[in-house]
């Protein structure tokens, strides 16, 4: 068992993996600053407020925490917030993490797993998309992840920092015992929205019905949150089992389009989703779906929740639990 910081820790990613990292018997010390994540997803006394751009205080976190390992998810995640504000992106999201390497450098910690995106392949060539579609960001969100994924790599072969960079699709869902869900503000995310139009009444916009698809609306792979956090907690038992760097895919490998999650959706609650159908959205790609073959052959990782019904029901019972 090891002793494992989780920064951005308490966001919607980060806090599950939290969750299943303690459940698997590690020691977790959370750093988040807290402006995009939530307290309450952090149990007491685990938290630190750090800025990831506080080297100095990274440091001796790591040190007096005696960290062995770091799971790095702290970053802005919006695509359209990152075209409007670029420099915000790259600052938190690129220097944040050089200083977060920097100061692991410094306390002798050399094991990483890095949360990084499907949008580092921009709109792919081949889809599903294998690692080795070359890097092709259209955002400076991406961009940012890319930049980070680089560093990573040049450590890896001049510092013996050994990181294992998995690269998400459609995070979704959550896991029900452990009282965590998807929360962001403001959300962007497909199905917390539907589940809010249903709670609400407003309308969810459908972004564009005329993409090349079957049915004209994007496909996205559609991971549930917790097979996402288990994927996290291979890949750094791997590292402290003296494992190489690599970079990996997590997706289900299965697409469903918007309209497909509506069905789901539709399905699942019982009740009918209040949506308008409007333009196509900047920067969406028509279809990502991840070939996630390298992970489940190389760590042996499978999902286990990869049912839309499933990820949906989980959502559900999460939007109804904190919007009583
Ligand atoms: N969508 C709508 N209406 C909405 C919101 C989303 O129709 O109100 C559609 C989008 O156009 C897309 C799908 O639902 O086709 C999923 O959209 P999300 O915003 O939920 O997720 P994205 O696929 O845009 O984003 C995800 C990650 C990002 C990552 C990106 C890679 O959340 O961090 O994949 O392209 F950058």
């Amino acid at each position: 068992m090891a002793r494992i910081l989780v920064t951005g820790g308490a966001g919607y990613i980060g806090s599950h993996t939290r969750y299943f990292l303690e459940k698997s018997g590690h020691t977790v010390a959370v750093v988040d600053d807290l402006s995009r994540g939530f307290r309450q997803a952090v149990p007491a006394g685990v938290l630190h407020s750090i800025d990831t751009r506080d080297r100095k205080k990274l440091t001796a976190l790591l040190r007096q925490e005696r960290i062995e390992a770091v799971i790095h998810f702290a970053a802005y995640i919006s695509v359209g917030e990152s075209t409007e504000r670029p420099e915000f992106y790259f600052s938190n999201n690129v220097c944040g993490s050089l200083s977060l390497f920097e100061a692991m450098l410094e306390a002798g910690v050399k094991r990483l797993v890095f949360s990084s995106t499907a949008a580092a392949y921009g709109i792919p060539a081949k889809v599903p998309i294998p690692e080795d579609e070359p890097y092709a960001p259209i955002n400076p969100y991406g961009e940012s992840k890319v930049m980070v994924e680089k560093i990573l790599e040049w450590l890896d072969r001049y510092r013996e920092f050994r990181s294992i960079r998995l690269r998400y699709f459609n995070a979704c869902g959550a896991e029900p015992e452990s009282g965590l869900g998807e929360r962001h503000d403001p959300e962007t995310h497909l199905i917390p929205l539907m589940l809010r139009a249903i709670q609400t009444g407003q309308p969810v916009t459908l972004f564009g019905n005329d993409y090349p698809t079957p049915d004209g609306t994007c496909i996205r792979d559609y991971i549930h949150v917790s097979d996402l956090a288990q994927a996290h907690i291979a890949a750094i038992e791997h590292l402290l089992a003296g494992g190489k760097s690599d970079v990996f895919n997590v997706g289900t490998g299965a697409g469903q389009s918007v309209k497909q999650v509506l069905a789901a959706v539709e399905k699942v609650t019982g009740k009918k989703v209040p949506h308008t159908i409007g333009p196509r959205r900047e920067g969406d790609p028509p279809s990502l779906v991840a070939d996630s073959r390298k992970l489940q052959n190389a760590l042996g990782w499978r999902p286990q929740r990869a049912d839309l019904e499933r990820i949906v029901a989980d959502a559900w019972a999460f939007a109804q639990k904190t919007n009583d």
